[in-house]
This record gives C-alpha cells, structure tokens and sequence, in this order.
C-alpha cells in the first residue's frame, strides 16, 4: 500500500470513493473548491493506492492554528487492512512537519468504525463541546 498525495487527476474517483464510502458530499467538494483547499496545503490531501488503485482517502487540512482531517474513506472491499490507519498516519506525519500542533477530527457519534479508528491511533473524544456552524455564502446542494 502505498501513501501519496492527491492530485487533481484522482477528483473523480476520490469523489466516488467518498459517495460509496457513504459520506456526505457537499459544496464544498466541488472541483473548483478542492482545487482551492490544495493550493493552501496539497501535500495534506492523500491516497492510499495499491497496485494503481486508489483504495483510500483523507483530506487534511491546517488553518494556521489546529489540523483537521476531513473525508476519511476506504473502499468497502479494502476495509480493515490498514488504509485508514495508514492514511491518517501519513496526514499526522505530513502535519508534524509542518509544526501543526494538534489534529482534530470531526467523527459522527454513531461512527463506530471511525470511533475505533481514531481512539486506536491515539485520538481523544471531546464529549464537552458542540460543533457550531454558519453557512457565509449560499450552500447549493449536491456538489458539481
Ligand atoms: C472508518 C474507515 C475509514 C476505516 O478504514 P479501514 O481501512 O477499514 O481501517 P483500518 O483497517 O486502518 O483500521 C484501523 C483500526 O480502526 C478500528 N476499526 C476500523 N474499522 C472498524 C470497525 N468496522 N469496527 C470496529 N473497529 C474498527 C480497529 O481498531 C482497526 O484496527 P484493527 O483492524 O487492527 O483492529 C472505513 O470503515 C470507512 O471508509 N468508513 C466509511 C466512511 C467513514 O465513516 N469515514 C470516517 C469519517 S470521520
């Protein structure tokens, strides 16, 4: 298995891999804006590969002050080898690096696999606080 940064290239087929992993894809997956995201910092979006094919996903991402891994996936046949681990290791390792102090991640409460993914590689649950969010500009539905 091999870990590498995404490229423009690989849009489609990470955008299907994030709608079969079953994850919500939203405005701000659309080209235009993951373009954007990867001229910030391209080397914090990965894949996971193996023999040419991309198997997993995770876009990582710093705002100066926290990391954030965003859209962890790994295709349904390929699941519970390692990928997601590997891929969020890569992304952890990439961040250090750079000197970003601390990772969050946002994982649904029902996300059991997640949940164990996280707590396994070292990742704490916040039960403390709530996510609040504000939409600045008009969210469209659908991605493209
Ligand atoms: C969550 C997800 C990315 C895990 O990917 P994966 O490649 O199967 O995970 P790994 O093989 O690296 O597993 C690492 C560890 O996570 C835990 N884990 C992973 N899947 C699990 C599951 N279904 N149930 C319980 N623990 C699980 C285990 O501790 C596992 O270690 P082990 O296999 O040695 O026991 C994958 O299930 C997925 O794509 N799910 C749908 C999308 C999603 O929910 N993404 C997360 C958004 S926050």
């Amino acid at each position: 298995l091999k870990v590498r940064t995404f490229s423009m290239r690989d849009y489609d087929v990470v955008k299907e891999l994030w709608v079969s992993s079953g994850l919500e894809v939203r405005p701000g997956d659309s080209r235009e804006e993951v373009r954007r995201k990867i001229r910030r910092d391209p080397e914090l979006f990965v894949v996971a590969e193996e023999k040419g094919r991309i198997v997993g996903a995770a876009m990582g991402t710093w705002d100066g002050r926290r990391g954030w891994i965003y859209h962890l996936g790994v295709a349904q046949d390929f699941r519970r080898r390692g990928a997601g681990r590997a891929v969020v290791a890569e992304i952890e390792k990439r961040m250090a690096r750079k000197g970003v102090p601390r990772v969050n991640a946002t994982v649904f409460k029902r996300n059991e696999a997640s949940k164990a993914l996280f707590a396994s590689l070292g990742y704490d649950p916040d039960d403390a606080s709530v996510k609040y969010s504000k939409d600045l500009a008009p969210q469209e539905p659908g991605c493209e």
